[in-house]
């Protein structure tokens, strides 16, 4: 998968999607879903860094939902990066919300500079696990220690978990978008456990994805609801806010405390 192949088709939804999440994902709420996980672990007074914003969709909310000192967004698409300083000039809302052109890969940030950072659905589209890790060391890079990063992703054993039951009910097996690189958990970890120690991992999207990826192809017409409008999706969206947990959340949260130097 060549990639050129992978910043074509962003820079296309960017072009396409002005300041819609249809630019980043269909799935408004599996979006809630990652900005109410993320958002947890936002202070007020943090500079945040969201890192792949896409057209800022999700930087915004953000924005609305706590008093940051400065929050910025990163992405390498530049039509992405366009509509997200179009839609902040629309909503006036200052120096404090900033978008410029980055890479995952290479931040141009010096080291420590940020209270808080994070990805969404970012990674994935490194086309190799060491292009993965160096995204991460990357993140972690950026953020003063005692400070926070998120990395809000897509995970491969849970896909497979979620198949196997597929399976038992002849539906057939969900797969990754092409250019798709869902982490791995045991790799993650021992990448983790080596260089960062001090995280733990949230799945926020099991009984969403038990609902929206499973039960709704079962007892419903999935036909008869375009995109995401099926009621099943909003139905386990809600009992996914109260509770999760059973292995299927496909979208997890790796929670990362950078250490101190004296720690
Ligand atoms: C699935 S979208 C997620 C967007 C956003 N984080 C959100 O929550 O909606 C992935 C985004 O990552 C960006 N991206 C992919 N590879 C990147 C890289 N190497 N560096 C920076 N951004 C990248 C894409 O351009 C795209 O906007």
């Amino acid at each position: 998968m060549s990639e050129d192949h992978i910043k074509n088709y962003w820079e296309l939804q960017g072009q396409t999607h002005g300041e819609s999440h249809w630019a980043s994902w269909g799935d408004n709420w599996m979006i809630d879903l990652e900005i109410d996980t993320i958002g947890k672990h936002i202070n007020d007074g943090d500079r945040v860094l969201d890192i792949g914003c896409a057209n800022g969709y999700a930087t915004f909310r953000q924005a609305a939902l706590h008093k940051l000192t400065s929050i910025t967004g990163v992405d390498f698409a530049d039509n992405m990066i366009a509509a997200a300083q179009k839609a902040n000039q629309q909503k006036g809302l200052g120096n404090n919300v900033n978008f410029m052109e980055g890479d995952v890969r290479s931040l141009q940030f010096p080291d420590n500079t940020f209270d808080m950072a994070y990805t969404t659905r970012v990674l994935i589209n490194l086309p190799t696990w060491e292009q993965q890790m160096q995204g991460i060391a990357e993140c972690i890079r950026v953020v003063k220690p005692g400070g926070t990063i998120v990395l809000s992703e897509g995970f491969w054993e849970p896909l497979m978990l979620l198949n196997a039951m597929r399976a038992l009910k002849n539906l057939p097996p969900l797969v990754e978008h092409d250019f798709n690189r869902y982490l791995k958990r045991s790799l993650l970890e021992a990448y983790l456990k080596k260089s960062a120690p001090d995280y733990q991992l949230e799945d926020f999207s099991s009984i969403y994805y038990l609902g929206s990826r499973f039960l709704r192809e079962l007892v419903t017409d999935p036909a008869a609801y375009p995109g995401f409008t099926n009621p099943i999706n909003k139905l386990f969206y809600e009992i996914e806010k109260q509770f999760s947990g059973g292995g299927m959340g496909v979208q997890q949260a790796v929670v990362i405390k950078k250490r101190s130097a004296t720690a």
